[in-house]
């Protein structure tokens, strides 16, 4: 039954304590939610108010589990990737890939490309060909005017790589767009990027406001706005794992290297073809890549946009990975946009991010691009392999019948002997439910 769902005015200048107090008058048992998100609050007062500041309105904090994906070889290095993530099955499906493919080679990765991209978008009234024409003398001076915030990053070998004129007045009337390219090195670029488009809004309306020559409405410059793309196509990370189809024996008890090969090919396929399963596939990719972007402090939602419209750059929404199989080889291959950062934001801010860094080596941005896509193409392989050969329930119901038994509150022995009595039985909450009265009345 709700209560309240109404809060007043001018909540977010309330103190914490008085916000929670304020929150708790909506559930039906004000003290106890009080003192359930307290038990959430951090016991180190200084590491608590981090966390508020990162966000607003804070009344507690939301666990996730952190775990650990060991041994996980990607051209030759061995990594102990960090892996945030609330599903089950996840750390342990990528855990399994990774030893099932550090005895066949490991991962293979490489970067394509770490270019990111900015846009202004702004509105002309003028002729197109005049626009063209003083496009060099606009580049030059957008660039003249942000030579003091690029200047850190040129050194750091980064900075604004290209400034397109695209024209887009067949679709919006006297809509034209700059779109910038940039690299922003170890950094994920974000405030980097918007503070230079920003400029550039200012620095295109000031050009043309002195371009005495032009008609009156001519020297007026909409700018619509500035913001950068979360579209990465050229931000790429290609990933691979390869064997001798024989060196497949074994992974299906009924199917031989070649069989099993031929089998998870055509489940790859088939998200090539089927929206439906391309986007259960990519779910499966972004398990793994989802979970290092966030043990990292990384934008997830950047990352997955970026991913989903990559998937649909050839119109049709389509699998991230794909499989070849030549001459007996299987490959297996997953190319992934990923505009990450190592250094600057929450990556250095968030304590456990920052530990995340170190345990893999204080990686760079392209590093960290190889890792987070390696354990994406991990679950992947993990996904696929159990649907192609014994299903997916079965590893997943291990896993769901632990947390059904941790919510039932069941003990160490209950347990054992769940675990027994469903190893070969389906798992429902009411079956278990059923199984632990018995066990108890007996
Ligand atoms: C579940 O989180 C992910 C899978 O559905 C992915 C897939 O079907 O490939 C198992």
């Amino acid at each position: 039954m709700r209560k309240i769902t109404h809060i007043r005015k001018g909540f977010s200048k309330l103190l914490k304590e008085d916000k929670l107090k304020a929150v708790a008058e909506c559930v039906k048992n004000p003290s106890e939610f009080i003192s359930l998100l307290k038990s959430f609050w951090h016991s180190d007062e200084e590491k608590q108010k981090q966390f508020d500041e990162f966000s607003e309105n804070t009344i507690s904090n939301f666990h996730v589990p952190y775990g650990v994906s060991p041994n996980v070889i990607i051209n030759d290095e061995t990594y102990i990737v960090p892996m945030v993530i609330e599903e089950s099955s996840v750390v342990a499906a990528a855990s399994a890939a990774a030893k099932f493919w550090g005895d066949r080679g490991g991962f293979h990765a490489e970067i394509v490309d770490v270019k990111k991209v900015g846009q202004v978008h702004f509105c002309w009234k003028g002729e197109k060909d005049t626009l063209t024409k003083l496009m060099p003398d606009i580049k030059a001076e957008l660039l003249k005017n942000t030579a003091s915030i690029t200047e850190k990053m040129e050194k750091r070998g980064g900075g604004i790589l290209d400034i397109e004129l695209i024209d887009f007045t067949d679709k919006i009337d006297n809509y034209y767009q700059l779109r910038v390219t940039f690299n922003t090195c170890d950094s994920m670029g974000a405030n980097f990027i918007n503070s230079i488009l920003e400029n550039f809004g200012h620095s295109l309306q000031d050009f043309f406001l002195r371009q005495d020559n032009l008609k009156e409405d001519e020297r007026e410059v909409e700018i619509v706005m500035c913001i950068l793309s979360n579209y990465t196509p050229e931000c790429l990370v290609k990933v691979w794992v390869e064997c001798d189809v024989k060196q497949l024996d074994g992974v299906d008890e009924k199917l031989d290297g070649k069989a099993f090969a031929e089998k998870f090919k055509k489940a790859v396929d088939i998200a090539h073809v089927d929206v439906y399963r391309a986007t259960t596939h990519n779910k499966g990719i972004y398990n793994g890549i989802d979970a290092v972007v966030i043990a990292t402090g990384n934008d997830f939602r950047a990352v997955e946009a970026a991913g989903h419209s990559y998937a649909a750059r050839n119109g049709r929404y389509e699998s991230l990975s794909y499989v070849e199989i030549k001459d007996d080889i299987f490959r297996f291959t997953l190319e992934v946009p990923l505009a990450l950062g190592t250094v600057g934001g929450l990556t250095s801010l968030h304590p456990l991010a920052k530990q995340s860094l170190e345990l893999m080596g204080n990686p760079s941005a392209r590093q960290l691009m190889m890792i987070a896509a390696t354990m994406g193409l991990a679950n992947n392989y993990a996904a696929v392999k159990s649907l192609t050969t014994k299903g997916i329930q079965q590893g997943h119901m291990k896993m769901h019948l632990a947390n059904i038994l941790n919510q039932l509150g069941a003990t160490e022995n209950e347990k054992t002997l769940a675990i027994e009595y469903f190893k070969d039985k389906i798992v429902s909450y009411s079956e278990v439910e059923k199984f632990l009265q018995l066990i108890i009345t007996k």
